[in-house]
């Protein structure tokens, strides 16, 4: 069987820009995000910089990550920075209560954070600590990493070893109030989120961008109530939304091993949060007409059953072509919102969740969710161009449908046009007529990510396994037409 979709773009008509950080990630101190995934300590036989293993480091810096959010998640709200600088022997082991109820030995801490991200290249995104933390806590944090003149915490971080400050980039204040940061109302985390915004004072570079911390799933709630008490900075409020094949937090479906009705559900469940986005935005459009505050998605991706044999506090799980398919159909709709999305933060970077990159010990695998990411790079700060789709439903097994296709257009930097197309179906093939008006095309050429089933993956064993391959099209006066295969993701670029 065959889907149909037509597509029309205007390719003279670019708009507001994709916001780079759209493409941004999420690193916390949970099962080996970390710990193996990132930091390997420097006597480890690990290949590794000063205890940061070379092979995710450089797979990271060919992606690239323009921002990385630490330290959780959950974890930021009982995270105490003075455990985790100074020398390494000596610093305190803790209890990670929220994920496995592991030790966490605060081997990496703030100076491994931002030395991480000057390696990588990433902005930072810093998540400081309300639910069990102190506005004093905070502020003498941020005095240690910002401030340039003789205070005793900046010598302190000289002392450790930095003579400059840190650059702080974005910061936010606590971490989901409304269930593990503190289980608050959204009216009493506005006001402890007002009085910490007003201590959260930097001593050098840029001042950060204000994130407050918001709601998740269909709930508008807490988008309303910030952006009317905003009293303090605040120059965007956050968002989380997961993506569960089952709606059921005690048996969300398998990464691997899943039926079919699971490929649809997933489906149906990740497009939801477009709407979320709308329902949101319909908020901050009311109560921010100007459009001061961004809307930040700080966590999104898909959240399976942990894999057999795994700690399941360490939320490890495979990644197939489906996972690439529903990054690329949730970036399609970040770019579309992207004026005030301006960040979205997927869960997470390395070993945890819809992660990039898996390791076992010594090796490292690239997940189909890295090959999206990497394949849709000329998008970051890309000027985007809305178009019209015309796409047939697939019909889920359920009562749902979800379409079969999904597309977004964009100027990248470097001058030239890219289409990203994905074919949402399973079993389908899709067959996509472009009509491109107002500039002459004569090629289009780029990579197709796809793969023999819908549950392709890659393992340790066969790391290759899902791999983009370069493909190019004909473009005839005008018309670009392709058979996408099923459960794909393509981008291309046109000459
Ligand atoms: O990403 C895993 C967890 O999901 C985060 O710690 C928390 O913010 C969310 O509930």
């Amino acid at each position: 069987a065959e889907n149909q979709a037509v597509i029309s773009v205007d390719t003279d008509n670019t708009t507001f820009t994709i916001n780079k950080n759209i493409y941004g990630q999420f690193t916390e101190h949970l099962g080996r995000g970390i710990y193996e995934g990132i930091w390997v300590g420097e006597d480890s036989d690990i290949p590794n910089t000063r205890g940061y293993r070379n092979d995710v480091i450089n797979a990271l810096k060919n992606l690239p990550v323009p921002v990385v959010r630490w330290p959780g998640g959950c974890f930021a709200d009982e995270y105490h920075w003075r455990d985790g600088i100074g020398n390494r022997a000596s610093r305190p082991t803790r209890v990670n209560s929220n994920w496995g109820g592991v030790e966490e030995s605060n081997q990496f801490g703030t100076h491994e954070f931002f030395e991480f991200a000057e390696m990588i290249g990433a902005e930072t995104y810093l998540n400081v600590n309300l639910g069990t933390g102190t506005a004093k806590e905070m502020a003498q944090w941020l005095e240690y990493m910002t401030a340039t003149n003789n205070s005793s915490l900046a010598q302190e971080r000289r002392a450790n070893g930095r003579h400059k400050p840190f650059k702080i980039d974005y910061l936010t204040i606590g971490n989901e109030a409304w269930g593990c940061g503190g289980n608050m109302t959204p009216e009493y985390y506005a006001d402890l989120y007002n009085q910490y915004a007003t201590f959260a004072k930097t001593y050098s570079g840029k001042p950060p961008v204000f994130v407050a911390s918001g709601g998740t799933g269909d709930d508008t709630k807490w988008t309303e109530v910030l952006s009317q008490n905003k009293r303090a900075k605040m120059d965007a409020i956050s968002f989380h939304y997961y993506t569960l094949p089952t709606n059921d937090w005690n048996k969300k479906g398998k990464a691997i091993y899943f039926p079919q009705s699971e490929w649809d559900s997933t489906m149906v469940n990740t497009l939801k949060i477009e709407k979320f986005i709308r329902d949101n935005l319909k908020v901050l459009d009311t109560h921010d007409p100007e459009g001061n505050i961004g809307f930040y998605v700080d966590e999104w991706g898909t959240w399976y059953d942990v894999e057999p044999e795994h700690n399941p506090g360490f939320l490890y799980q495979q990644n197939t072509i489906r996972d690439a398919v529903v990054a690329a159909a949730n970036l399609n709709i970040f770019h579309q919102y992207a004026e005030r999305v301006q960040m979205t933060n997927i869960a997470q970077m390395v070993n945890v969740l819809q992660a990039m990159i898996l390791t076992d010990k010594e090796k490292m695998i690239l997940t189909p969710t890295y090959h999206t990411f990497k394949m849709y790079a000329p998008f970051q700060d890309a000027q985007f161009i809305p178009l019209e789709i015309d796409t047939m439903d697939y019909e889920s097994s359920g009562d749902d449908s979800y379409p079969a296709v999904s597309v977004s257009a964009a100027k990248a930097k470097d001058g030239y046009i890219y289409l990203s197309l994905v074919n949402l179906s399973s079993k389908n093939l899709a067959d996509v007529k472009l009509k491109l008006t107002n500039k002459v095309f004569t090629r289009a050429e780029g990579e197709l990510l796809t793969s023999e089933k819908m549950n392709s993956f890659n393992s340790f064993s066969q790391p290759e396994r899902v791999k983009p391959e370069k493909v190019g099209y004909a473009i005839k006066r005008g018309r670009l037409s392709v058979a996408l295969p099923q459960h794909s993701v393509l981008v291309v670029k046109l000459r």
